[in-house]
């Protein structure tokens, strides 16, 4: 494993360490969300570290200063030493977050996170209707979802739920909204698709048109009057219709470490793709050496690795140039500004996007539903694109 053997941020002072851990505990999920940011290729990634590897992992974190834990995947709940987890995430003073599609979670499971110690239960739908809720993810998983939200309640956790809005589902915001409230949740994050991984494949059917965006905020700011402090609404406008990038996990190697299945540590979780970047495993090297030393967490930390516009841009402190992976699919160099700056030369790729999306009928690329025999056919011809590329083919 190449290690740079770097112990600064880039320009000169050694980092922070992460606050924020986000452990990916399998790629196995029941859904085939048409959205999901895991990698298209996960069925050729690793087997999952064990739960030795995993309370390791915790540990390490937590010495590191990381206070934010999140169990994410795949489906975290398809894991069941994730009680185990759990305790060890208490003992060691972690606010623990499950993020879960609700399937596997049960009376006999909830009452075990509870006494394990869980913080945070975010639960996520697709629709407020079961048509679409159980399109998008390809399951019949409406109904269990609703018996998951009461549940949730019954426990005396706060209820969070999570919808990613996209072209098909946003028009029924009013609906969604009135479906959490119905459920008594106290906070609803109306999280914009982002378009890595299936979401990004899937872009040209998912991308709204400005007009249900602008709809979609009115709605969303008149329920928020109604409903006051009873209900909190986190909507986020995506970034493929602002101007300037967003400030991507806070800058990289800044605040976030994720730990995928396999046990590879990245500064965030679309940060495999990128080309010709090791990340090392926390299999054979520890949280510490990957957070300050490695390759992967130092090369676009600080800003001595930018290049024009952002290099002498005044933003560039606020904004880091934006997200390393979206420059990358979008310009193929993740060192070029994220191109949803519109200083940035390829800022016509993201407008060229966003007027396609208003070209009702333009798209009729089918949907690609995230799952295995996808994911391997996906897989498969990027290693058919690499052999041919180093043939010279
Ligand atoms: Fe990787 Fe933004 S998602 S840097």
């Amino acid at each position: 494993m190449s290690m740079a053997g770097s112990t600064t941020n880039g320009n000169g002072a050694r980092p922070a360490g992460p606050l924020w851990l986000l452990a990916e505990l399998t790629y196995r999920c029941p859904l085939h969300c048409v959205f999901c940011y895991n990698p298209l290729d996960y069925t050729a990634h690793g087997a999952e570290i064990s739960t030795d590897d995993w309370l390791r992992v915790l540990r390490e974190g937590r010495a590191l200063g990381a206070i934010q834990l999140g169990f994410s995947g795949g489906e975290p709940l398809l894991r069941d030493d994730l009680e185990i987890l759990v305790a060890e995430a208490r003992a060691l003073g972690f606010y623990s977050n499950l993020i879960t599609s609700g399937v596997g979670l049960n009376e006999t499971r909830i009452r075990a996170f509870k006494e394990a110690g869980l913080d945070h239960i975010q639960l996520s739908f697709q629709d407020s209707t079961r048509e679409l809720n159980d399109f998008l993810s390809s399951t019949r998983t409406f109904e269990l979802k609703l018996k998951v939200a009461r549940l949730i309640k019954e426990h005396d956790y706060p209820m969070v739920l999570n919808v990613v809005l996209h072209r098909l589902n946003i028009d029924h915001i009013e609906e969604i909204l009135e479906m959490a409230e119905r459920l008594g949740a106290e906070y609803v994050e109306l999280a914009n698709t982002q378009y890595y991984g299936w979401g990004f494949l899937n872009r040209d059917r998912l991308l709204p048109t400005r007009e249900q965006l602008l709809r979609a905020d009115e709605v969303t700011r008149r329920f928020r009057e109604r409903i006051g402090d009873r209900m909190r609404i986190f909507f986020v406008v995506p970034d493929y219709f602002e101007d300037r990038p967003k400030a991507c996990m806070s800058g990289w190697g800044s605040v976030f470490l994720t730990v995928t299945p396999d046990g590879t540590a990245l500064p965030c979780h679309a940060a495999r793709m990128l080309p010709g970047l090791a990340f090392p495993s926390v299999r054979d090297t520890s949280l510490e050496a990957i957070w300050y030393e490695s390759e992967g967490f130092n090369r676009y930390r600080g800003d001595a690795w930018m290049k024009e516009p952002c290099r002498t841009c005044p933003e560039k402190a606020k904004d880091f140039g934006g997200c390393r992976c979206q420059a990358f699919l979008l310009t193929g160099d993740p060192a070029n500004a994220d191109p949803v700056c519109d200083l940035s030369p390829q800022h016509h790729v993201v407008t060229d996007a966003v007027a396609r999306a208003r070209v009702t009928g333009a798209v009729t690329a089918p949907i690609i539903f995230r799952d295995d025999r996808n994911s391997r056919a996906l897989a498969e011809k990027k290693a058919q694109a690499a052999s041919t590329e180093s043939s010279g083919v």
